[in-house]
């Protein structure tokens, strides 16, 4: 059995700037309770003077700091992304410099959308090794530069912000059981991307989208405690990408999941892509709610289409 891989430490940062449902109805035909109703948002975060690089960072340095760890040791920075300042030099890449971390460390992006914090977590697991058991894997998201602010179907869900883990590879820890997947659809949900293609937005339909979603959770939820060979009863938090209150809702009904495992902070912050699940791990830490020996079942879906599960253990964590 290959060793898995425990959540020793988080960090994350969100920019200062609230926008609040309320202002976002001054500048499209939309309304809080509208919003509030059919997402369970009411705010989120906009960058104005942050770059994705300073959330990035400032969301490492906690999680390294809190790790106590040296980064002599550290043989993996990955970023998920679908939004970094630029396309090359990845983010990762910019941390391995700000942050000081060793040049043999492989630092590189990861683009699986709104499913990239699961997909990042099974990728830095098969990439560690014994001399170098620790791996930063930041979630970093800054949506509102994609996001058409005259297209009130979209405008009102996305949020920017970043989370981070560090992992600690071991021999004793259980592998996280990921389940990884794709569907490719290039209408459902994208953004553009080559040169002369069109504004780089967000562009989205949603009911679509909402049924792929309320469908690829819970499948691939359960496939993740099939392989892990656990039930519910031993999982201590489920948390979920954070797209629309709704949809999280429905998975709950579905699974019929205890509601009090299942963390929700899209309230405060919308759709922050990748970095919904981390930033999660992050307020559960904070709150004193997250400690070693627990199970937290990761689950994700997004553009892609993709989804991604796992379940992982905390470690090193009083
Ligand atoms: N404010 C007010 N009205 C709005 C609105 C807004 N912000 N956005 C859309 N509407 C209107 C539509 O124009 C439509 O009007 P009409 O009936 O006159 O045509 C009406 O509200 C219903 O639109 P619909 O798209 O059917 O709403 P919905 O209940 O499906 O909710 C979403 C829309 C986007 C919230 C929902 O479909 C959703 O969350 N989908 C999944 C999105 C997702 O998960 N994306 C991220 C993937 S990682």
């Amino acid at each position: 059995m290959l060793p898995g891989i425990r959540i020793i430490a988080t960090g994350g940062c969100l920019p200062e700037k609230v926008v609040t449902n309320d202002d976002l109805s001054k500048i499209v035909d939309t309304s809080d309770e509208w919003i509030t109703k059919r997402t369970g948002i009411h705010e989120r975060r906009r960058c104005v003077t942050e770059t994705h690089l300073d959330l990035a960072a400032a969301a490492a340095r906690q999680a390294l700091e809190r790790a106590g760890i040296d980064r002599a040791q550290l043989g993996v920075c990955l970023v998920t992304t679908v939004a970094g300042d630029t396309i090359t030099p990845s983010t990762a890449c910019m941390l391995q410099k700000v942050l000081d971390l060793p040049e043999d460390a492989a630092c590189f992006d990861l683009n699986a959308a709104c499913a990239g914090f699961p997909y990042g977590l099974r990728v830095t697991e098969g990439l560690l090794t014994e001399d170098r058991p620790y791996g930063l894997i930041v979630s970093c998201e800054v949506l509102t530069r994609l996001t058409d602010y005259t297209d009130r179907s979209t405008c009102v869900l996305f949020g920017d912000g970043a989370g981070a883990v560090v992992v600690q590879q071991s021999p004793d820890a259980p592998e996280i059981c990921a389940v990884l997947g794709s569907r490719g659809d290039n209408q459902a949900l994208y953004i553009d991307g080559a040169p002369g293609a069109g504004a780089p937005y967000i562009h989205m339909q949603g009911q679509p989208v909402f049924r792929f979603a309320v469908d690829a959770m819970p499948r691939c939820s359960l496939a993740v405690l099939e392989k892990a060979g656990v039930t519910m009863d031993r999982v201590d938090w489920v948390v979920m990408h954070q797209a629309n209150e709704r949809i999280i809702d429905h998975v709950i009904r579905k699974m019929e999941l205890p509601p009090e495992k299942v963390y929700k902070n899209i309230a405060r912050y919308g759709n922050m892509s990748s970095a919904c699940i981390p930033v999660a791990l992050n307020e559960l830490y904070e709150a004193g709610r997250l400690r070693s020996g627990m199970k937290v079942l990761c689950v994700g879906f997004g553009g892609g289409l993709t989804w991604g599960g796992c379940l992982i253990e905390i470690g090193g964590i009083s």
